[in-house]
């Protein structure tokens, strides 16, 4: 039978108490971690979001009545204890923050009982995800991800006081809103007023935030819920949320500068860790030259060698002829792995097979200095040493190789370095390598749609020396953008916008707009820029990925309370779902039978 709380306070939470607090008498509230009865003496671990506290209940100290209540306390029972802050009778508990003291219980009230859960709710689950997220109100019990927020939560509220410190407004910006194109599919809201038009939920807040530097408002930021819908893959998530923001009158310096002094606070005080400023920038070419990726785990080196030059008349047939097809061969040296066993290298084959690979050649060099190759009899002896000494090989390193276009042979061995730092354990967990990368390509080609499309968005400024190669080499565009890049991980972006509505309207150009449908898509956007501009710039981090890194997880679903799995859905609520019959009618909508 569940109990009121009438006439009872809670004093603290359980884990605010220690041997200060030793004579207090106190109220704590919370649930049953365990309870363990030895006859006249009963034994209640109570836990909240602040930890666990052991209480004893002692027959003859606390009434009849009590002592039965807390005979049968089970697990997840919500309670209310009364009782005297003492030092801990048996040995101290060294895991417990409260290990040194105890609650000796003087009355106590059942607020709630509890079926037995289906899980354990415990620091380190062995549980699988698939059944704690179907019952995430349980699993958002546990310490770990009770951390988890709270340190958001934390951060969150750290972001906030810093910008308004700088002179940031927070300001809202619809969630009903007409489609931002970000490259990814939108989510859509039938009108119920306007049968047959939809709203769709904002991918960023990217056309308001602009409009807002239009409007004068000069710097503004957002805690931003954004909808994509895409295909769910690492550290992504249907909805996330941006730390958004855009200032008026600036260039990168200055937006750059804003965000290491945010980060560097952010980091200072929740994790007391020490980011160095400025932080480290970088070409996206030579991220991707030296390290096959826009955003490089700098914790380790194992940089990627261009060695086109030297095989460019070798008599192996794979690299020659991926150089013919306008590709390049390159190399990364896994230094000290040239024992590897025959096994672990045929899975690296596989790996780089995964990301479009159609082989890896390799030289494992001996102790002695020998080489086993897997193409070697296509070589003479003089282009292997010379090949060697390209990538700085010695005795007992491993070189692996991809030949292919410039594209394939990035991905693969960018992730292949990753792959093999992970296998060789690498990362260091402890370390925070921030980098920002700049200078992105402005366009790449989407073979699905047939047409450049914006690498980051179309608002964002060429770099200046480029902007008449809009028109007749858009691929070689540099844009004006840059992100934020933490441990390997991209943990925002943004760039400096185009203000200028000719430079816009060759952008759209470039994108295969017409006057028409740019119009349409962005008019509201493109007449505000006719009524006196600001320069602007800006930039959103994803703040999911943030906290995932700060708190050392390895999914952005840790950091989120509901977060939904790979195919979208959420376990716990089954949304998506169906909707009545009279929903649809009124929105004029019907569903189209798929025959299979
Ligand atoms: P962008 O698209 O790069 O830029 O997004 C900014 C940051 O948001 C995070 N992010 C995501 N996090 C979780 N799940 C997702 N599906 C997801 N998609 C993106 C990333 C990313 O760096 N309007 C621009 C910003 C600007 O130009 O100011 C924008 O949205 O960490
Ligand atoms: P093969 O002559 O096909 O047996 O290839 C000899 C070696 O070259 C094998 O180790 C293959 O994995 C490797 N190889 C094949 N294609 C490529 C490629 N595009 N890039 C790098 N190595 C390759």
């Amino acid at each position: 039978m569940a109990e009121s709380m009438k006439g009872l306070k809670r004093t603290c939470r359980c884990a605010e108490l220690g041997e200060a607090n030793v004579g207090e008498e106190v109220t704590i509230m919370g649930w049953v971690q365990k309870q363990r009865n030895k006859g006249g003496i009963i034994f209640v671990d109570v836990r909240d979001r602040s930890g666990i506290l052991q209480v004893i209940f002692e027959d003859g100290e606390i009434d009849v009545e009590g002592f039965a209540k807390a005979e049968k306390l089970r697990s997840e029972f919500v309670v209310a204890v009364t009782g005297t802050v003492t030092k801990r009778s048996g040995a101290v508990n060294e895991n417990l923050v409260t290990g040194a003291i105890e609650v000796r219980a003087k009355s106590v009230r059942v607020l709630s009982e509890s079926e037995t859960p289906p899980f354990p709710i415990e620091a380190d689950s062995k549980t699988k995800e698939e059944l704690r997220l179907k019952f995430r109100y349980l699993d958002l019990r546990r310490p770990d991800l009770q951390n988890n927020l709270i340190m958001r939560s934390r951060v969150t509220t750290l972001i906030r006081q810093f910008l308004a410190e700088e002179g940031f407004l927070e300001i809202e910006t619809p969630i009903l809103t007409k489609s931002t194109p970000e490259g990814a599919r939108d989510y859509l809201v039938p009108s119920r007023v306007h049968p047959g038009t939809f709203y769709a939920l904002p991918q960023s807040p990217q056309l308001f935030k602009q409009l807002l530097m239009c409007s004068g408002y000069d710097r503004y930021f957002q805690v931003a819920r954004c909808f994509r819908d895409e295909d769910l893959r690492a550290h992504r998530q249907p909805e996330f949320t941006q730390v958004d923001m855009e200032l008026s009158f600036v260039d990168e310096d200055e937006v750059m500068d804003v965000n290491e002094r945010l980060l560097q606070r952010v980091f200072k005080e929740i994790l007391d860790v020490d980011i160095a400023l400025p932080i480290q920038r970088m070409t996206w070419q030579e991220a991707m030259d030296r390290f096959g990726s826009d955003k490089p785990d700098l914790r380790f080196g194992m940089e990627l060698h261009d060695v086109s030059e030297v095989v460019k008349e070798c008599g192996f047939g794979v690299f020659t002829g991926a150089l013919e097809n306008g590709g390049s061969v390159r190399g990364i040296n896994a230094a000290g792995q040239g024992a590897m066993p025959r096994k672990k290298i045929d899975a690296l084959v596989k790996f780089a097979k995964d990301f479009g690979a159609k082989g890896l050649a390799y030289i494992a060099i001996g102790e002695d200095g020998s080489f086993k190759s897997s193409f070697a009899k296509f070589m003479t002896e003089e282009e292997m040493r010379n090949l060697v000494e390209a990538m700085g090989g010695k005795s007992g390193d491993l070189l692996l190789f991809a030949a292919d276009s410039n594209k394939i042979v990035y991905d693969v061995l960018g992730n292949l370095r990753l792959e093999i730092a992970k296998n060789l354990d690498l990362l260091d967990e402890d370390e925070y390598r921030f980098l920002w990368v700049t200078e992105f390509p402005e366009f790449e080609y989407s073979e699905e749609q047939g047409r450049y499309v914006a690498m980051h968005h179309p608002f964002t400024m060429p770099v200046e020396e480029d902007i008449p190669l809009l028109k007749t080499n858009p691929e070689k565009v540099r844009a004006r953008a840059y992100d934020i890049v933490l441990n390997g991980v991209e943990i925002g972006g943004g760039s400096i916008r185009i203000h200028q509505n000719d430079v816009q309207e060759t952008m759209f150009e470039a994108l295969g707009f017409t006057k028409e449908k740019a119009q349409e898509q962005f008019g509201f956007l493109l007449d505000a820029f006719k009524y006196g501009v600001p320069p602007h710039a800006g930039l959103a981090y994803g703040l999911d990925r943030l906290i995932m890194l700060m708190a050392k997880q390895d999914s952005i679903r840790n950091v989120i309370a509901f977060p939904k799995i790979k195919d979208a859905s959420c376990l716990m609520t089954d949304a998506p779902n169906t909707v009545d019959e009279k929903q649809l009618e009124e929105l004029c909508l019907t569903i189209q039978k798929n025959e299979e």
